[in-house]
C-alpha cells in the first residue's frame, strides 16, 4: 500500500501529465495505481479525447467509468501519445513495468506510441534497474522449462501466485537478475520459447519521465 505521501505524489504526477494530452486526440493509457490517478484526473478536468486505447481489463473498466470511449488498438493505428507507470526507471529512462501484470500490452502500446510519456513517484528512481523482480508473462506449458532457463541466466524467478494475466498466461516474478545492460537481458528474455515478454523497457524506453517530488513534478 502506497504512503500517503506517496498517494499525494501519484495525484501529482497525474495532474501534470494532462499537459502532455492533446485535445480531441486518441490517447494510449497504461495501468495501475499512477495511471488511475492520471484517469480520474482526465475525467475531473473536463479535457475531452476522441478515446483511449487500454492496456488492462481494469484501466478500460476505470475509463468506461468516467465515460471515456476505449478502442482497439487494431483500428487506431498509431498514437501520439502513451502514458504509463513503471515500477523501476534509470537514468536512461529504461524501466521494469508488469507490477501489475500488464505488461504485455503496455508493451505493445508503447511500441506503436510516437510518444511515451512516463509518470512516476520519486520512490521509482534507480541507479541500475532489478531491485524490484523482473515480470516474465510465459504461456502457462513453458512455465517450468522457462523458468531453469532464467536460472541459468543467473536468476531466481518465483510463480506470481493465484495470478493470471489479461491473455491468460502467468508470471515469473525474477529476483537478482543482473540487469547492468537491460538492452542485452531484454532481447535475451524475450528470445527464450514461450516467453510472450518480459517487464524490461529498455528496447523501447520512455520519451518523458515525469517525477513527482515531496515539492512539485521535475521532469527526469
Ligand atoms: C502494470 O503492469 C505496471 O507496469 C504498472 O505500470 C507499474 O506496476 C506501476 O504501477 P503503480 O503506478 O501502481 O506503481
Amino acid at each position: 500500500m502506497p504512503t500517503d505521501d506517496q498517494q499525494a505524489q501519484k495525484q501529482r504526477v497525474a495532474a501534470a501529465a494532462l499537459d502532455r494530452v492533446r485535445e480531441d486526440s486518441i490517447l494510449g493509457v497504461g495501468s495501475g495505481s499512477t495511471v488511475n490517478c492520471f484517469i480520474d484526473a482526465l475525467a475531473a478536468s473536463g479535457r475531452r479525447i476522441e478515446a483511449a486505447v487500454s492496456a488492462s481489463e481494469a484501466t478500460t473498466a476505470g475509463l468506461r467509468s468516467h465515460g471515456i470511449e476505449v478502442r482497439e488498438l487494431n483500428h487506431v493505428g498509431t498514437l501520439d501519445v502513451y502514458i504509463d507507470g513503471a515500477d523501476e526507471f534509470d537514468p536512461h529512462h529504461r524501466l521494469i513495468k508488469g507490477g501489475g501484470g500488464a505488461l504485455t500490452r503496455e508493451k505493445i502500446i508503447a511500441a506503436a506510441s510516437r510518444q511515451f510519456v512516463c509518470i512516476v513517484d520519486a520512490s521509482k528512481r534507480v541507479g541500475v534497474l532489478g531491485k524490484f523482480p523482473l515480470p516474465v508473462e510465459v504461456i502457462p506449458m513453458a512455465r517450468s522449462y522457462v523458468a531453469r532457463q532464467l536460472v541459468a541466466m543467473g536468476g531466481q524467478p518465483e510463480l506470481r501466485q493465484d495470478f493470471v494475466t489479461d491473455n491468460g498466461n502467468v508470471i515469473l516474478d525474477v529476483h537478482n537478475m543482473d540487469l547492468v545492460d537491460p538492452v542485452g537481458v531484454e532481447r535475451q528474455i524475450n528470445n527464450l520459447a514461450g516467453v510472450v515478454t518480459c517487464g524490461l523497457f529498455a528496447l523501447r524506453p520512455a520519451d518523458v519521465v515525469l517525477m513527482a517530488t515531496d515539492s512539485g513534478v521535475e521532469e527526469v
